[in-house]
């Protein structure tokens, strides 16, 4: 469960904030930038931010959670200036100094938002527990900030209907990894503004990406053509049709695709995938895009998540 601090400073300022500003919010140029939850996801997110100067706080539960996501996103980076500043390692040094400056780390999400334009939850994907942070951040952060939610597969709008600020909420879905992924789903719910919607579209913009606008549908535009197809190479599989390594080579030379799908499935997390088509299959039961595999469910159970527990469909070395 995602602990919820209180603040009475951080909600006497609140308080303060909200007593002298408009209540017509526009357009917000988003330069303070807090991400909540520390994961490869909110790492991420938080990396890319701060690369391209936005001032980034990341908060997590713990110090121990905080200390591995920070030294993630050094690693990550000297990946990054390692093709950058390939001819001038000492500008990629001081590349990597700067960014890192642009971090900070908090566990304690109340203090986190007073200043922040823009929060990110990238959290366990729980509609409760988002819902309670939602509702929790809505009392401390300034009337301007926009709430955004890296979610997956969950509704952005039950995780507004838990704020006073729907039309500030929206969906801002990253790819993993994603410092390489370009892409950023921009998700507007019915209740989302327009002055929201262009300004997470001019933050995704600053951060070198290229968005894509989506409604507030199961999976957006990617996730709800990704996912089935990667379940429906399972089910090939299972049916004997083909072994995994075939059909990953066939995806990748026949089609293009970076990875096949069983090694995807294995970078995405096995949990993941079955988590996403079993929420799915509860809303569209009869839907066989969303029909289950024995498959996935055994090597879930098992524990065998993927590349993150080095077993999945392939097995991995640290
Ligand atoms: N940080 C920084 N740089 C990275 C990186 C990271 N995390 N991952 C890869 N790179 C860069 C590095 O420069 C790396 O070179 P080094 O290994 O020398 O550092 C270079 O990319 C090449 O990486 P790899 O040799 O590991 O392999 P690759 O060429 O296949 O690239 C990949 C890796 C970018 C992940 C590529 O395989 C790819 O695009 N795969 C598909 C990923 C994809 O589809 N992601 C979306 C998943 S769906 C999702 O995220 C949504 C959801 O909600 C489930």
């Amino acid at each position: 469960m995602f602990r919820l601090f209180s603040s009475n400073m951080a909600f006497f300022a609140h308080q303060i904030q909200r007593s002298f500003s408009s209540s017509v919010v526009r357009n917000v140029v988003i330069k303070n930038v807090t991400i909540i939850g520390g994961g490869q996801m909110g790492a991420g997110i938080a990396q890319v931010a701060a690369s391209t100067g936005h001032s980034v706080t990341l908060v997590d539960m713990t110090d121990d959670i905080l200390k591995k996501a920070m030294k993630g996103i050094q690693s990550s980076l000297r990946r990054v200036v390692k093709k950058k500043f390939s001819d001038d390692p000492e500008s990629g040094d001081d590349f990597i100094q700067k960014v890192m400056q642009n971090v900070s780390t908090n566990t304690n999400p109340a203090a986190a938002v007073t200043s922040s334009d823009l929060v990110v939850e990238a959290i366990v994907e729980n509609m409760k527990i988002k819902q309670d942070l939602f509702g929790f951040l809505d009392k401390m952060a300034p009337e301007h900030t926009i709430f955004a939610s890296n979610t997956s597969s969950l509704p952005i709008s039950d995780m507004a209907s838990a704020t006073s600020r729907p039309d500030r909420c929206g969906g801002l879905h990253f790819f993993n990894p994603v410092p390489m992924m370009k892409l950023v789903e921009v998700v507007a719910t019915s209740s989302t503004s327009p002055e929201t919607s262009e300004s997470l579209l001019n933050f995704t913009k600053a951060l070198g990406k290229t968005p894509v606008c989506c409604k507030d549908t199961p999976g957006f535009i990617v996730n709800r053509l990704l996912v089935p197809y990667m379940m429906e190479a399972l089910r090939l599989h299972e049916r004997g049709h083909g072994s995994k390594e075939d059909i990953d080579i066939g995806m990748k030379l026949g089609a293009g695709y970076p990875m096949g799908p069983f090694e995807l499935s294995d970078y995405v997390g096995l949990d993941t995938i079955k988590f996403i088509t079993d929420g799915w299959r509860e809303k569209e039961p009869d839907n066989p895009l969303f029909a289950p595999s024995d498959l996935l469910n055994k090597l879930v159970s098992e524990g065998k998540l993927g590349k993150k527990s080095l077993q999945g469909f392939y097995k991995y070395s640290k």
